[in-house]
């Protein structure tokens, strides 16, 4: 219990009790930690939780195992052979817009990669490759009055050679690059997008659809239509109406989806017998407190305003009734005369409905919600009324939204099985990142990879949801966003400091490929697995460098060598312009803190 601490008196407490020491009945109330180590000692130490413990066995025969890019990430070429500018092209080129002033001009080369890229597909195992088009490669304008056939050329070539390698394509047509054309009447906003979507996928269809068998039509609306034109963080960089602008896009992107899935439906389907879909994102929401009504309220308007915003419409029909209402009455109760959602006619809410093959998804991580009152303000935020938070005992990321919680995984697909009619699930998406020097042993993507990927075999095992195939994001690394290369999601380390741009495993290649290999976690008592034993390193062999390295006086150093060098050099300045012969130096010693002098 809190007791008198010697020279501090009563001021510091080491108890697991609080003493009220003004109190002369001095009642002991116990801590958080009293709970705690009362249950350490239950548990006579830490058992593992049921969420923790490894599942053994296999995923179904056919299951699709993938890796994922995306065009803007990984390509460069950025004005190459007609391609015109996108709106990430723009937005990159704006100054104080991404972190560094990175840019995708030249990113990871992939546009004139394709023999490194299928190399390293190959070594990885895996059967799938999820990659995305940009569209002003292939529509300099946007628009079909003119097809760029020497862009068009190198998907076809990269579908070619990932067929010859036995790999399948599993193309995006958007994930986010815009033509920056488009934009400039609207993008998005404009409902005349939606006939521009369906004449661009009707292009890819008709050249790709003979070999092309899985599609994504957009990847994470949520993020075109918050983090673009409500936030404001990624191109085109919108913020200004957050309460209406992504309701708008957010409309436009779900039908010109609708669009190309029945484009495929009536004109391709019969002969390309593919499959087309959306990948929607979303994280898992837990209450805060699991016992309080408002915080399990507030973690389920999170979920409806997340996924359901855009999995409703397409697997249920219409928006949901909870954001339906929430909407309509903040919008009333500011004085408008009518919701700030827009609404969809009973003949757009059939044609909506049902224009899915399979449920593609896309996870990271988990957060805890509460409820919070916004008031009247007129904000996305605002109408979800709910805050979130992570719990400091999970381990982190590169990327400061990124907690690793492998249970919510199986709790969001449980989720999406229990909502939208137990469709069929491919992830589209899941993975970590890294920041800071570079470092091949990325051992904790290896621990993210194993949880998660088991959580997923739990769920189709033990929960027989119906989940298909699993892609790793991202096959390599690459420009994230307006993070730019500062958090590194790959499996292969990419060194763009050599003009020859090499990609080089990391660690958790062989450990993702022995994952694929065995199709699961085979269970060691009944061992020997020979899908257990090594494969066979690849050919990458180039060194990484320091990506974080800095030019100090010509030379470039790591940033601990170059604070060194910049003390140093101060401390020389010092004496020159002093005359001292003595000056005192804070030297760290090996084993105290202690300062000497010098
Ligand atoms: C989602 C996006 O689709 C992808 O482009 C991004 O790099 C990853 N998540 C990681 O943030």
């Amino acid at each position: 219990m809190d007791s008198f601490e010697w020279l501090n008196g009563y001021t510091v407490g080491y108890g697991f009790y609080h003493v009220d020491f003004t109190d002369p009945n001095k009642p002991r109330t116990p801590k958080l930690s009293a709970h705690f180590y009362f249950q350490l000692m239950k548990d006579n130490g830490f058992p593992i939780t049921e969420d923790e413990k490894m599942l053994y066995g296999e995923f179904p025969q056919g299951f699709l195992w993938s890796s994922a890019t995306a065009a803007y990430q990984i390509e460069g070429g950025w004005r190459a052979d007609g391609k015109s500018l996108s709106i990430w092209d723009k937005f990159a080129h704006t100054p104080l817009k991404i972190f560094n002033s990175d840019n995708g001009d030249i990113a990871c080369d992939s546009y004139n990669k394709i023999d490194e890229d299928i190399a390293i597909l190959k070594q990885l195992g895996v059967n799938h490759y999820r990659f995305s088009i940009s569209w002003t490669r292939v529509l300099p304008d946007g628009t079909t009055n003119h097809i760029n056939e020497v862009g068009f050329r190198y998907y076809d070539r990269l579908v070619n050679a990932l067929l010859a390698a036995n790999i399948q394509p599993h193309i995006t047509l958007y994930h986010w690059d815009l033509p920056q054309a488009l934009q400039n009447v609207g993008g998005w906003e404009n409902d005349t997008i939606v006939q521009r979507f369906r004449d661009y996928a009707d292009v890819m269809f008709s050249r790709l659809g003979d070999r092309v068998k899985l599609w994504v039509t957009i990847n994470e609306p949520y993020n075109v239509a918050m983090i673009g034109h409500g936030y404001g963080v990624a191109a085109p960089g919108i913020s200004f109406r957050p309460g209406t602008l992504p309701y708008i896009v957010a409309h436009n992107l779900i039908k010109a989806h609708a669009e190309a899935w029945h484009l495929y439906n009536d004109k391709y389907r019969g002969r390309q017998n593919g499959k087309v879909s959306i990948t929607i994102n979303s994280d898992w929401s837990e209450p805060r407190n699991p016992y309080k009504q408002e915080d399990i309220d507030a973690a389920r308007r999170i979920m409806q305003f997340y996924i359901g915003w855009f999995a409703h419409p397409i697997f249920n029909g219409d928006y949901s009734e909870m954001m339906k209402t929430i909407i309509r009455e903040r919008s009333l109760a500011a004085g408008l005369t009518k919701s700030r959602l827009p609404e969809f006619t009973p003949e757009e809410i059939k044609r909506i409905k049902g224009t899915h093959d399979y449920f593609g998804f896309n996870h990271y991580t988990t957060v805890l919600a509460f409820p919070v009152d916004y008031g009247n303000l007129q904000h996305y935020d605002a109408d979800r009324g709910a805050g979130t938070y992570v719990d400091r005992t999970w381990l982190d990321s590169g990327s400061g939204w990124l907690k690793v919680t492998p249970f919510g995984l199986r709790r969001i697909l449980n989720f999406i099985k229990e909502e939208y009619g137990n469709p069929t699930i491919i992830i589209t998406e899941n993975g970590v990142s890294e920041r800071g020097p570079t470092d091949l042993k990325d051992s904790h993507r290896s621990y993210y990879y194993e949880k998660y990927i088991n959580q997923v075999l739990k769920a189709y095992r033990l929960d027989n949801v119906d989940v298909r195939g699993y892609t790793a994001w991202s096959l390599m690394d690459n420009l994230e966003w307006a993070t730019g290369f500062s958090e590194r999601f790959g499996l292969f380390y990419v060194n763009r400091s050599d003009p020859n741009v090499p990609r080089v495993a990391k660690e958790s290649v062989s450990f993702f490929s022995t994952i694929i290999n065995c199709n699961g976690f085979p269970d060691p008592a009944s061992g020997p697995h020979d899908c257990l034993k090594p494969i066979p390193e690849g050919n990458s062999t180039s060194a990484p460098e320091n990506d974080n390295s800095v030019n100090f006086l010509g030379l470039r150093l790591s940033p601990e060598e170059a604070e060194t060098g910049l003390n140093t050099t101060f401390a020389l300045l010092l004496v020159a312009a002093t005359g001292a012969i003595c000056f005192r130096c804070r030297k760290k010693m090996s084993n105290s803190d202690k300062l000497t002098t010098c």
